[in-house]
């Protein structure tokens, strides 16, 4: 068995081959100067192949297709780690001639393997488009990192309410929830709320933070309820236009997140949490 670490995920690759005390291949990776890529990959001799490439930009999804392709006819069977699900927040028709993102990233990826793998994606909506899916949740590797410190943690919205339960669980702290309606991907509010955050330490946890204005709205809110420090966490850190910038002005003290998408604050690793899925 061999693992292929894609451009997107190096880290997660090696740690899950250190886990599962195999190799990594030999790949190569360019982009030519039309922005085409090209991609090469050496030494798989009919073996079972792990490819782990998170889909954060449409190159790591071109990237992941074409490595897909470098497989043909080498590789025994294929399972897809896709840490990161892209596409997963387009999962329905919000408007009439829309493409469902995600049905399409599901075909194109489930056409070339064996199995997916994948860690908190979006939506139970997005999951339905998979047939070959194992999903897994980090959801409790965010709430132990927290557990022994005294702190409230808060969902920004009703969708992320349930991951922050078993989070909270995880953590040993009471929970609460806000209510986000988003306007278009640019504009969120929140509404006010009584929360009971006096003097408290929050955290406010989500699936992902991509423009980081969902967490940065929320920390005002908490801010303004009287909170004595705010920090976050996430699984996914997309990180877009200057996320980390809107929340550490926000007032966010600190922000965490897994190694799904590979960034300086991906303190948290769900490398384990993936090498006894692929074991079992
Ligand atoms: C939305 O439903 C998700 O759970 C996140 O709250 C959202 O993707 C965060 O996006 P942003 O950081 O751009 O506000």
């Amino acid at each position: 068995m061999k693992i292929v670490a894609g451009g997107a995920s190096p880290l997660l690759a090696s740690r899950l081959a250190t886990l599962l005390k195999t190799e990594l291949a030999k790949t190569t990776y360019r982009e030519f100067p039309d922005g085409e890529l090209y991609v090469k990959i050496e030494g798989i001799e009919e073996e079972d192949v792990i490819v782990v490439q998170s889909i954060n930009t449409n190159n790591d999804l071109v990237q992941l297709l074409l490595i897909f392709d470098a497989l043909t006819n080498r590789a025994e069977s294929i399972v897809a780690v896709i840490p990161y699900m892209g596409y997963a927040r387009q999962d329905k028709l919000f408007s009439e001639g829309e493409a469902i993102s995600i049905r399409a990233v599901a075909r194109l990826i489930e056409s070339y393997v064996d199995k997916v793998v994948t860690v908190n994606i979006h939506s139970k909506e997005a999951m339905g488009y998979f047939k070959k899916l194992i999903h897994l949740d980090a959801m409790p590797l965010l709430g132990k990192f927290y557990e022994g410190r005294s702190i409230t943690m808060i969902s920004p919205d009703l969708g992320s309410l349930e991951r922050v339960r078993v989070a909270a669980a995880h953590a040993k702290c009471r929970f609460d929830y806000l209510e986000k309606t988003r306007l278009d991907e640019e504009t969120v509010v929140i509404k006010p709320k009584e929360l009971g955050v006096k003097n408290e330490d929050v955290v406010i946890v989500d699936d992902i933070i991509s423009t980081g204005k969902t967490i940065a709205e929320a920390a005002k809110l908490v801010l303004e309820a009287g909170a004595r420090s705010v920090e976050c966490a996430c699984v996914h850190a997309v990180l877009a236009k200057q996320a980390l910038n809107r929340l550490y002005s926000a007032g966010v003290r600190r922000v965490v997140a897994t190694d799904t998408v590979e960034k300086p604050i991906s303190e948290i690793s769900v490398a384990e949490l993936i090498a006894s899925a692929l074991k079992s």
